[in-house]
């Protein structure tokens, strides 16, 4: 080889490093770095001006810290500053007036826990799981959305079964069972009051009048279900648990369904542009995917996750400068990038990893 070519092919492979679409560890470390940018440039302890959403965003630098224990380092103060910092404007203890918020600050601590093993953390999810029980209460069974006891929304419910099925695979076996038992009702409830359809895909909610569910799908809705159930099945055994929420991820997964465009990539907000919250639904959706997949391997799961991580990468990218700014849309075009378009992309980018590495 001439000292030419050699030098020709050296620079063409530093040029694509961040461009192949494949290279899931180059490229999840890169849309972390740059959601890290937006930490505390607004608010305190938060990511820009994302309240609830920062708990997701956080869960997800566990994650990829977690995965890779030399990352792990790079962002570690981040937990305590937000553990310490946060609440002046989130509300103290992580408490406000909405049941789905405290429910994705509560599972987030625990992701933080999983990581740390410090204790702090898991007492803080138990003391955001006291406060969320008290809301378990409403005329048709189930948790209520916010404390003014208007709606019952599938997401805090969904969040509510995850929390008390993952604190009872993390407490002492002497206090694991009311957890257990909390858990297993909540499901029972989910599945029985109409909200999952016969087609397997999640309505927003349930009428607080009528009992009935209305509402339409939303991508969040299919995935924190399937995290609640790989915890029921580490915790029991029961392998129904799985069969549900592989038959929720076939429904969401299928070509040309609500969730799914002809391309095989995730389709969100029923093809409308996302506002800002809905952006952030489908990280939680390849979240729970991959820990479904992780515990019940199939290999459309596999494919799935990988036509979308390289999908975005090749549509919704803009790596001007070295940067990984990933759009809202991730069968592009690359659009308008916020903390929130980074953290649906890095759970997106981690499942792949994370399916791919074992
Ligand atoms: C992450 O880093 C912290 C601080 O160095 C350490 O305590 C923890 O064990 C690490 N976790 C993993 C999974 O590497
Ligand atoms: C709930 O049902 C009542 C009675 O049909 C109706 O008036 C109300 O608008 C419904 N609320 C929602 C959020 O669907
Ligand atoms: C497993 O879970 C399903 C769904 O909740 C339940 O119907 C079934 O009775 C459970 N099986 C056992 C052996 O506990
Ligand atoms: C999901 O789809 C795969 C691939 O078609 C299939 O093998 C599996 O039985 C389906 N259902 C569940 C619950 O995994
Ligand atoms: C999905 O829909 C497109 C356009 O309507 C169609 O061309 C394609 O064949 C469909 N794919 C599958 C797998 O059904
Ligand atoms: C890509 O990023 C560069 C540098 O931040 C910016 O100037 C440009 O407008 C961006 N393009 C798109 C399509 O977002």
């Amino acid at each position: 080889m001439s000292l030419i070519l050699s030098i020709s092919s050296l620079l063409l492979a530093s040029t694509l490093v961040s461009a192949d679409a494949t290279t899931y560890d180059v490229n999840s470390i890169c849309t972390c770095d740059q959601m890290m940018r937006y930490y505390q440039t607004s608010i305190a302890g938060l990511w820009g001006t994302t309240y609830w959403g920062s708990a997701i965003l956080m869960a997800s630098l566990a994650d990829i810290s977690s995965l890779d224990p030399s990352y792990n380092n790079t962002y570690f103060s981040a937990y305590a500053t937000t553990y310490s910092d946060a609440p002046a404007t989130v509300g103290s203890g992580f408490i406000d007036g909405y049941y789905d918020d405290e429910g994705w600050w509560a599972n987030a601590w625990l992701t933080v826990y999983d990581l740390t093993q410090d204790p702090d953390y898991l007492n803080m999810a138990i003391s955001l799981y006291n406060d969320i029980a008290g809301g378990y209460n409403t005329p048709c069974g189930g948790l209520y959305w916010s404390k003014d006891d208007t709606y019952i929304a599938s997401i805090s419910n969904e969040l509510y079964i995850t929390l008390a099925a993952s604190l009872a695979n993390r407490v002492s076996s002497d206090q694991a069972q009311g957890y257990l038992d909390a858990a297993t009702a909540g499901w029972d409830w989910f599945f029985n009051i109409g909200v999952v359809g016969e087609d397997w895909l999640v309505v927003d909610g349930v009428n607080v009048s009528t009992c009935l569910p209305v509402g339409i799908q939303y991508s969040y809705n299919q995935g924190v279900i399937l995290s609640a159930a790989v915890e029921l099945y580490q915790a029991t055994g029961n392998e129904t648990y799985l069969e549900y929420a592989g038959n929720i991820a076939n429904a969401t997964t299928a070509i040309n369904s609500t969730l799914t465009g002809a391309n095989g990539v995730i389709v969100d907000c029923h093809n409308g542009p996302c506002d800002t919250t809905g952006a952030m639904f489908k990280g939680s959706f390849f979240r729970g995917l991959r820990q479904l997949q992780l515990a019940y391997p199939h290999d459309n799961w596999v494919n799935y996750i990988e036509t979308n991580a390289q999908s975005l990468w090749n549509n919704a990218l803009n790596d001007t400068d070295g940067q990984c700014n990933t759009g809202a849309d991730f069968s592009g075009p690359m659009s308008a990038v916020n903390e929130v378009t980074q953290g649906a992309a890095l759970d997106c980018l981690v499942a792949a990893w994370a399916v791919t590495s074992t």
